[in-house]
């Protein structure tokens, strides 16, 4: 049995990059769709390139969430990951997908999330408060921003002369290695 995984990506997409290349060598695994809601976003470009259909919804079609739900069911996704996605996801499609979705943030939650905190943005807030490490929080998504339940962190050092570049380096790095390896083993455990 195959199971079909969306990515959502409203930006440069690097991680889906990751995570669809990743799943390439596995036979049980396939990413079969990426869903963005911005047409500026590089994710789309990233997605013809690896030859995975992808597809754009206006914000008004993404927050009515029934034709995002009509494209996931008609290429039979049973999971979802979610992967610098900045909308709020409908509750139609959360109720669709119970724990069958993740999501990961670059910072170590509880701290330095919630909403407006993304990108740069959340890097220059760890540096602004100091923070002696950092890192990566990988959790199920949830009503709320950044707050479903926790499944996995992983942490990495905060330099003293950190930019909110070199610290987006570093936890990027956190993200390349982990999330397809976190994701597989959510798969394996359904
Ligand atoms: C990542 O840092 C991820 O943690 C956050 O948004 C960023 C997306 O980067 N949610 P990319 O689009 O995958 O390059």
């Amino acid at each position: 049995m195959i199971t079909n995984v969306a990515i959502l990506a409203s930006g440069n997409g690097s991680n889906a990059e990751n995570i669809a290349r990743y799943f390439v060598a596995n036979s049980t695994v396939k990413v079969s769709l990426i869903i963005t809601n911005s047409q500026k976003a590089y994710a789309l470009q990233r997605a013809r390139n690896l030859g995975i259909p992808c597809a754009y919804f206006s914000k008004e079609f993404w927050q009515d969430g029934h034709a995002v739900l009509g494209l996931l069911r008609c290429y039979n996704i049973g999971f979802i990951v979610l992967a610098g996605f900045l909308a709020k996801v409908p509750d139609i499609i959360l109720q669709a997908y119970p724990k069958r979705m993740v999501n990961i943030h670059p910072s170590l939650l509880p701290l330095h999330g919630g909403k407006g905190m993304y990108g740069d943005r959340v890097h220059e807030d760890v540096l602004r408060c100091g923070e002696k490490e950092s890192g990566i929080t990988i959790h199920y998504t949830s009503e709320v921003y950044d707050a479903g339940q926790i499944i996995v962190q992983y942490k990495c050092v905060v330099k003293a002369d950190d930019t909110p570049d070199s610290l987006a380096t570093r936890v990027h790095a956190l993200e390349y290695e982990h999330y397809p390896k976190v994701i597989e083993q959510l798969l394996k455990e359904l």
